[in-house]
Formats: structure tokens, C-alpha cells, sequence
């Protein structure tokens, strides 16, 4: 690094700790300048291999021509208008998105955690206007669902509720993978059932096959509504464009985020009919949320998927990282297990700090996360190519064998 971008990242840095809220701990020594591709470029003039893809939101890697020319010629047009007015993007993702899923009707929000509290309030809602008010909602335990009030009781790991509280009531944690333990935690209040297909945040954990059957047809035999949160899953990161058609159920609500705008804020809640009457008119709403901008955003991802034909290449580079990772780990004797689905993987280590290995591979070129401390998780863009996973794996191995 030379002095002047040594110098830029001082001045960023100690403005950050200066000027903005400690949420985030201490950051990677990055400022990003812009991104190309699979790589994101800093001020120090480095490039860095994006394995990671913004916690999987950059579906097209960075700077991806029909995206960034559907952003810019939807700004020129207009950006907002808010939702007292129709606006075409917005109809025709929701019309996509809609004939693409199990669902019959879209609502768009602007994050995660903002698609989950509209869940939320749809199942309840729901069973109130049913004239049966069932306000509990059984959710597992190491789960997460965002970080506002609702989304923090609904996650299923303490540290992120407990300094909050008082939380929002309503919400069970049963342990994850477990059918029994549901059958149990159920009962005559119960509304509904919120499950992830993968365990993102707590170290990339997916459901089984099984216990997703058993739960869907409980759900359907008992009364009780079944939310899938497809904010990492969804948008292809696994292969399948959403993660249920991998466990052959259909939900009756999923929400959606992350990916779905390519790095443009966007939250969906999806539902079918029968479910998405739980809101009527002045139920739910939001000022930006299906603002033209994030919806053509959307609808230029959601082409650039189907004309490239990314999510073939999700499945055969998924595949191909996960054999490799396989075989490092065999080699190094330094992971103790490769999870996932896609490229949505996590990589367990048998011994180190998954932080030390994720500053290792930063200071080689490459951008990974790091989960608790032990599992080091991947989610690349769609369009990675083999070429780039085989100089991250190469990267990663000399990491794990102490190579320089
Ligand atoms: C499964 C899941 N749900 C919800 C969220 C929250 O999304 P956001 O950060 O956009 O609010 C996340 C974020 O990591 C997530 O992984």
C-alpha cells in the first residue's frame, strides 16, 4: 500500500469511528472504491475477489451492464412516486415473481428484516380477520430473521433479543431439524410456522428434506400457515431460483431481499391467495417500498438469471467449489465439514479462527465472511465463473497450510 492510500484509510477509518455508530466492530481494512466483475477494487489500488457478494446481494457481481443500465435509465425516467399512484416496474415484478413461485400476490418492502415484520403481520393478520386469532408463531432456535423488534423476537438466538427487551410477544423456539419438537411447541394459538431453508447466520446450516415434508404437511393438516425466509436462500444463490423447489413443498408465505435487486435495497413478501388476505386496504404499507428504481433493479436481475442461464451455473460451480473444498479439507486436515446448497456454502474448520482466516484471504485479494468462530461462509455472484473459484480455493488452501 502507498502512503497516500494508507493515508485515505486512516482518514476513513478514524471518521468512521468519529462519526458513525459502533454496530459493526472493527471493519476489514477496505475502503472500496468501485467493483468490476467478481472483484471489488479498493483506494489502496488493490483488487479483491468477491466470495462473499455483499452477504449475498450482488446476484451480478458489481457493475453489471443490464443492471446498471436499467438503474440509470429508470433514474432518468423517474425514481420515486410512492404508492398512491400505480408504477409499470413495480407490477411487472410483482406479475414475475408471482408466475415464477407458489404465489398469487407480491408486496415489495426494502430489506429483509422490513419483508419479515410484513409476514409477521400478514399471519396474524390473517387468522384476526378470520375471526380466530392465532398471534403465535413458532420459529428455531440458532435461526435469524432480521434486527427490528418483531424480526429480533422471531430470531431464534438470544444475544440479538435479550438487551432489546421488551420484545414483541408471540414467538416459540423449538431446536432446528427437529419435527417432534414442533408437534410440540403447536397448539390452538398457533398461526403460523417461520423457518429458514438454510441457516445463513449461524454458520450456514440446511434444513432436511424430510423434516421440511413433515412440517409443510403438519402445517397444512393442523391450520397453521408456513412462512419460508428465502432473504439469503432465495434469488438463486442455491441453484433453484427459490430453495423450496429443492425440498418439493410450497410455502403459503416467503419473503424475500437481499439479492433480489442485485445491491439495490428491495424486500418482498410473497403469498398465495388464501394467506394474502390477511391484509386488506390501510393494513400494511411503505413509502418506498416498490419504488420504480428498486423494481426495475429487480426486474433486470431477475432477466439477466433467466438469459444467462445462472442458475446452471450455480448448481455446476457449486458443485465443483464444494468437491474442491472437499478435497482441501482432506489434504490440510483443517475443515471439519463443507455445508450448503449452490453457493450459498460454509466451511466449518477443524482448528484456527475462522476470523484469522478471513484476514488471511483479505490480505491475499479475496473477500470471505467469518460465522461465530469456527465457520467461514461463501456467496459469491451467480456468474462466478470456475476460473475464479479455482484461485480462491488455491488461495485458501495455502491459508490453511500456513503458506504466505
Ligand atoms: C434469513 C435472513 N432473514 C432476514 C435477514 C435480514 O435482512 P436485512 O439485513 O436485509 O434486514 C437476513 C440477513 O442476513 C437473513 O439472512
Amino acid at each position: 500500500m502507498d502512503e497516500k492510500q494508507d493515508i485515505k484509510l486512516k482518514e476513513i477509518s478514524t471518521w468512521d469511528e468519529n462519526y458513525y455508530m459502533a454496530c459493526f466492530g472493527k471493519r476489514v481494512p477496505l475502503v472500496v472504491d468501485h467493483g468490476k466483475g467478481v472483484y471489488l477494487y479498493g483506494t489502496d489500488g488493490k483488487k479483491y475477489m468477491d466470495m462473499i457478494g455483499g452477504i449475498a446481494v450482488n446476484t451480478l457481481g458489481h457493475g453489471n451492464g443490464r443492471l446498471v443500465r436499467a438503474i440509470s435509465s429508470q433514474a432518468k425516467k423517474v425514481i420515486h412516486c410512492c404508492n398512491y399512484y400505480y408504477n409499470e416496474p413495480q407490477t411487472l415484478l410483482a406479475k414475475k415473481l408471482v408466475e415464477m413461485s407458489f404465489a398469487d400476490k407480491a408486496f415489495f418492502a426494502n430489506s429483509g428484516a422490513e419483508a419479515n415484520e410484513g409476514a409477521i403481520k400478514l399471519a396474524r393478520g390473517y387468522w384476526y380477520k378470520k375471526g380466530t386469532p392465532k398471534p403465535k408463531i413458532i420459529t428455531a432456535t440458532m435461526s435469524f430473521h432480521g434486527r427490528t423488534m418483531a424480526t429480533i423476537a422471531a430470531t431464534g438466538q438470544e444475544k440479538f433479543r435479550i438487551p432489546f427487551g421488551p420484545v414483541t410477544p408471540g414467538f416459540e423456539y423449538v431446536p432446528y431439524n427437529n419435527f417432534e419438537a414442533i408437534k410440540k411447541a403447536a397448539d390452538s394459538e398457533t398461526g403460523a410456522i417461520m423457518l429458514e431453508l438454510i441457516q445463513g447466520e449461524s454458520g450456514v446450516h440446511p434444513a432436511d428434506f424430510e423434516y421440511v415434508q413433515a412440517v409443510r404437511k403438519f402445517c397444512t393438516q393442523n391450520n397453521i400457515l408456513l412462512i419460508i425466509d428465502e432473504v439469503q436462500t432465495g434469488v438463486g444463490h442455491t441453484g433453484t431460483f427459490f430453495a423450496y423447489e429443492q425440498y418439493g413443498i410450497q410455502p403459503d408465505i416467503l419473503t424475500l431481499a437481499k439479492g433480489l435487486a442485485g445491491g439495490v435495497p428491495i424486500g418482498a413478501v410473497l403469498a398465495n391467495k388464501m394467506a394474502a388476505t390477511g391484509f386488506g386496504p390501510g393494513d400494511h404499507g411503505s413509502t418506498f417500498g416498490g419504488n420504480p428504481l428498486a423494481c426495475a433493479a429487480g426486474l433486470a436481475v431477475l432477466e439477466e438469471i433467466e438469459s444467462k442461464g445462472l442458475l446452471s451455473n450455480v448448481m455446476n460451480v457449486g458443485a465443483y467449489v464444494q468437491k474442491k473444498l472437499n478435497s482441501v479439507g482432506k489434504k490440510t486436515k483443517r475443515i471439519a465439514e463443507v455445508r450448503g446448497k449452490g453457493l450459498l456454502i460454509g466451511i466449518e474448520l477443524e482448528s484456527g479462527s475462522a476470523a484469522d482466516v478471513k484476514m488471511k484471504l483479505f490480505e491475499k485479494g479475496y473477500l470471505v465472511s467469518s460465522i461465530g468462530s469456527n465457520v467461514i461462509r461463501i456467496a459469491p455472484p451467480l456468474n462466478i465463473s470456475k476460473f475464479h473459484v479455482i484461485k480462491f480455493i488455491s488461495a485458501l488452501q495455502d491459508v490453511l497450510e500456513g503458506k504466505e
